[in-house]
């Protein structure tokens, strides 16, 4: 299994996630705050690219079906019901909703990974139930990291780091390209002190210096939800796990 690595998701290209199984990581707090929406019950998340196209959704919609969610520069919307922490996702207020959530960086990524074979959502919360899905899938894997402000982030690479990590049973197989070297060798170096190096993080930093600490806390939580957001007809739904009588393995037919 071939496995590609983007730091950043600014050269991603059409080509480089078709065929494959695509993870798109954005740890704070995109990819954490999707997976606790479907885990609390959302009936879907649907990832826009800005704001006109969250608008062009909701027209579509029936008024008490939906909830706009989403942050620029970690800020709430004006006009939106909600921001990008993921505590605000709790079951009463997401159950049986479509959330329509944008975001500055991680849903931006996700939009670029629309033509993927099997586009799904990862973070510190869902590693292990990732890891599952792309071994079972069998195909190549690319992980994209949302990073912030243009630029690498720890967070997203330490967690691209742990999902290779146990993909490859802790061991780097062989010849790897150079990013996928980076964010193993990093976790590698950081797992015995993860949650001090994470506290570290400029983004972590940052949203703590804006009151949203828990969420930071709530983000590096490892396999605290083990559900896994999957991209299947413009929205992210959460496909279950397969049953144990019989079926062998996760079929994005089973979503919903
Ligand atoms: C983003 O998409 O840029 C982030 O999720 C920002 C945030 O909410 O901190």
């Amino acid at each position: 299994m071939n496995v590609e690595v983007y730091l950043t998701s600014s050269v991603v290209s059409e080509e480089d996630v078709r065929g494959r199984t695509v993870i798109v990581i954005d740890v704070l707090r995109t990819s954490s705050t999707i997976t606790a929406a479907l885990k609390n019950g959302a009936r879907a998340v649907v990832p826009v690219a800005d704001a006109e196209e969250a608008g062009k959704i909701a027209s579509n919609l029936d008024q008490s079906s939906y909830l706009l969610g989403g942050e620029r520069g970690g800020e709430p919307i004006e006009g939106y019901h909600h921001g990008n922490s993921p505590l605000e996702y709790t079951p009463e207020v997401v159950s049986g909703k479509t959330i329509i959530l944008n975001t500055t960086n991680g849903t931006r990524a996700i939009s670029l990974a629309r033509s993927a074979e099997h586009l799904i959502v990862g973070s510190f919360l869902n590693a292990d139930r990732v890891v599952t899905f792309a071994l079972e899938a069998g195909l190549d894997v690319t992980i994209i990291c949302a990073g912030w402000r243009h630029r690498v982030a720890l967070e997203d690479t330490l967690s691209a780091g742990l999902i290779l990590y146990r993909l490859w049973n802790g061991k780097e197989p062989g010849l790897v390209s150079d990013a996928a070297h980076i964010a193993f060798t990093q976790y590698q170096n950081d797992k015995d002190n993860l949650q001090t190096t994470l506290s570290r993080c400029n983004h972590a930093q940052w949203l703590a210096s804006r009151g949203f600490e828990e969420d930071v806390k709530f983000c590096f939580n490892i396999n605290a939800l083990p559900v896994l957001p999957y991209f299947k007809q413009s929205r992210l739904i959460m496909l279950h796990e397969p049953k144990s009588t019989g079926q062998s393995s996760s079929s994005p037919g089973n979503g919903q």
